[in-house]
């Protein structure tokens, strides 16, 4: 009985095993983690047990996915001594919303990120976009025509918030998502805490190149967001290019007795990127951890290499008529109006 317990342990020790970047701060944050943005209320808190089950040990969050708050369900009942995963084998990201910037909100945004998780701390805590929307508790401001009213508080004043936030134990790391290369050099010029990570769409249309080189300059690990392309987002249109379907891919997929899926994330991890495919389908969470057991050649990943065309599938939309339009690309600190 207590081979087999010790037994047990070893597996579930072994399945827990996925390789890892380390972070400045030492920390080690796995190269794959379960996307949960447009994962829904029902349905995500299974994705989660079962990502967890199948040997993830990285989930991602953000206050605006409207989703903590089961995921804390699962976390309550399956994390901790003598369950399912102990908390310090678990790395948790969440990020601050567009309507907490200011640095008197940044606090109370980050521990109704803790309640609803049911964490006492997060592993890493990002600013969702440097662009601030209206302080209040609507996640979307809007104006009569429909468009967001926007805030114009500095993103660096946030930045010292956040500080606070290490220092008073609430998290391990605070990083950035969606920043410019510029901004991130505005954040790192006032930092006493320095950025761990930044977190970017990037996938072989979007291969992000000078920005990761960047981050990699400025000891940033980067991690992928939307690396499958993310063809269930609201906005789609029908004649964007279909990642997934992409006839390289499939080649190599094909060489290698793979899914285009374990293609695009092997040739994340493979350069040090870390990538969170979202997925609530048991068999497609299993499979997209399944990208540590083969290697992709020099060829091959100068072939996915050739693919990118900047192609940007998240761009912030909003509906005005029953139309998708752009959405804050007048913002003095929207994001994506410098080259990278
Ligand atoms: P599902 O949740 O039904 O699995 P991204 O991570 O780029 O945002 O992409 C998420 C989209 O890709 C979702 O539609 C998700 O659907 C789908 N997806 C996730 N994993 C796979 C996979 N291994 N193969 C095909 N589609 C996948």
């Amino acid at each position: 009985m207590q081979f087999l317990k010790k037994y047990s342990q070893a597996i579930k020790i072994k399945m827990a095993i996925s390789d890892y970047v380390l972070l400045h701060t030492g920390q080690k944050m796995p190269l794959i983690g379960l996307g949960t943005w447009k994962s829904s209320p029902g349905e995500v808190k299974e994705a989660v047990w079962n990502a967890v089950k199948t040997g993830y040990r990285h989930i991602d969050c953000a206050a605006v996915y409207n989703n903590e708050a089961e995921i804390g369900e699962f976390f309550k009942e399956h994390v901790g001594a003598d369950k399912m995963v102990r908390r310090e084998e678990l790395f948790v990201t969440s990020k601050l919303w567009n309507t907490k910037h200011h640095p008197e909100d940044v606090e109370a945004s980050c521990c109704k990120t803790l309640e609803d998780l049911k964490l006492t701390y997060l592993d890493l805590y990002l600013i969702h976009w440097p662009h601030a929307f209206e302080r209040g508790d609507n996640p979307f401001p809007k104006n009569p025509d429909g468009t967001i009213r926007y805030d114009f508080i500095d993103y660096k004043e946030t930045w010292k918030a956040m500080e606070s936030l290490v220092k008073k134990g609430l998290v391990k790391a605070i990083g950035l998502s969606n920043f410019n290369s510029r901004q991130i050099d505005d954040i790192i010029s006032i930092a006493n805490i320095k950025p761990t990570v930044l977190q970017i769409e990037c996938h072989p249309y979007l291969a992000q190149n000078e920005l990761i080189g960047h981050c990699q300059k400025h000891g940033l690990v980067v991690t992928a967001y939307s690396p499958l392309g993310s063809s269930d987002r609201l906005w789609k249109a029908s004649d964007e290019p279909f990642l997934l379907e992409d006839t390289n891919v499939k080649a190599i997929a094909e060489k290698h007795g793979k899914s285009p899926a374990q293609i695009l994330l092997r040739w994340q991890v493979q350069r040090g990127v870390v990538a969170i495919p979202k997925s609530v389908n048991p068999a497609r969470i299993a499979q997209n951890l399944q990208v540590f057991d083969f290697t992709l050649t020099e060829d091959d990943m100068k072939r996915i290499g050739t693919l990118n065309r900047n192609w940007r599938y998240i761009v912030p939309k909003i509906k005005v008529d029953n139309e998708f339009v752009p959405r804050d690309a007048q913002h003095p600190h929207y994001p994506f109006n410098d080259p990278y």
